[in-house]
C-alpha cells in the first residue's frame, strides 16, 4: 500500500469512496475541487491506493478506481491542523491503513512545526474514536445535536503535538 498526496485526477476515486461510507464526511465533487484549488492551499488531501508509484501508476489509475483504498482530508489553521474527513474502503479495514493515514497526516502535521490537531466526530462512532484515542487523542467536549441525518452529537478531540 503507498500513501501519496492526491490531485484533482482523483476527486472521482475519493467521491467514489467516500459515498459507500455512511459515517464519512460528505462533501461535494465542488468542495473538493476547491480543496486543491487556490482557497484550498492550506489543505492536505493524502490517498492510499495499492500498487507501488511507478512509471504505469498513472496507467494503472484510469483503468481502475478501486486501486483506492483510502483517503484523508486536513486543514492546515496554523499552528494548529483540523482533521476533517478519513475513509478506509470497507475491504481494506481493520489491517491499519487508517492508522497509516493518520500518521502520515501528524508528520506532515510536526514539519510544519504545528502544536495541536483537533477533529471532530460522531459520537456513535466507535471505530473512528478508537482510531484517534489509541493515536493519543484526548476528549475536549461535545457540541450537541451537532450532525443531521440523523442527529447526533459531536464529540471533539485534540492531540498535542511532541
Ligand atoms: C475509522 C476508519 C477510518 C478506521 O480505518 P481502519 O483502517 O479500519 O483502522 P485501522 O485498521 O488502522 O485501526 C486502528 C485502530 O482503530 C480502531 N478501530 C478500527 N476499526 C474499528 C472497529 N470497527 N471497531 C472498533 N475499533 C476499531 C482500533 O482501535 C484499531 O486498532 P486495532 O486494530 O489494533 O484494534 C474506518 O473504519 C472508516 O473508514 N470508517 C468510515 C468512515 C468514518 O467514519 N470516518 C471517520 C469520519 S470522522
Amino acid at each position: 500500500m503507498h500513501i501519496r498526496p492526491a490531485t484533482l485526477a482523483d476527486i472521482p476515486s475519493i467521491l467514489a469512496l467516500e459515498r459507500q461510507s455512511a459515517t464519512a464526511g460528505h462533501w461535494t465533487e465542488e468542495q473538493y475541487r476547491q480543496a486543491f484549488g487556490q482557497e484550498g492551499g492550506r489543505r492536505r488531501v493524502l490517498l492510499a491506493e495499492d500498487f507501488p508509484p511507478t512509471a504505469s501508476a498513472q496507467e494503472n489509475r484510469s483503468r481502475a478506481d478501486t486501486s483506492i483504498s483510502g483517503f484523508l482530508v486536513a486543514q492546515h489553521l496554523a499552528p494548529e491542523w483540523e482533521l476533517e474527513n478519513i475513509v478506509v474502503a470497507p475491504p481494506a479495514r481493520r489491517q491499519g491503513l487508517g492508522k497509516r493515514l493518520l500518521d502520515a497526516l501528524l508528520a506532515a502535521a510536526r514539519r510544519t512545526n504545528s502544536t495541536t490537531v483537533f477533529l471532530e466526530v460522531r459520537e456513535s462512532n466507535a471505530a473512528a474514536r478508537s482510531l484517534y484515542e489509541k493515536a493519543g487523542f484526548e476528549q475536549t467536549g461535545r457540541r450537541k445535536s451537532y450532525y443531521t441525518n440523523p442527529p447526533e452529537d459531536a464529540v471533539l478531540y485534540r492531540l498535542f503535538l511532541p
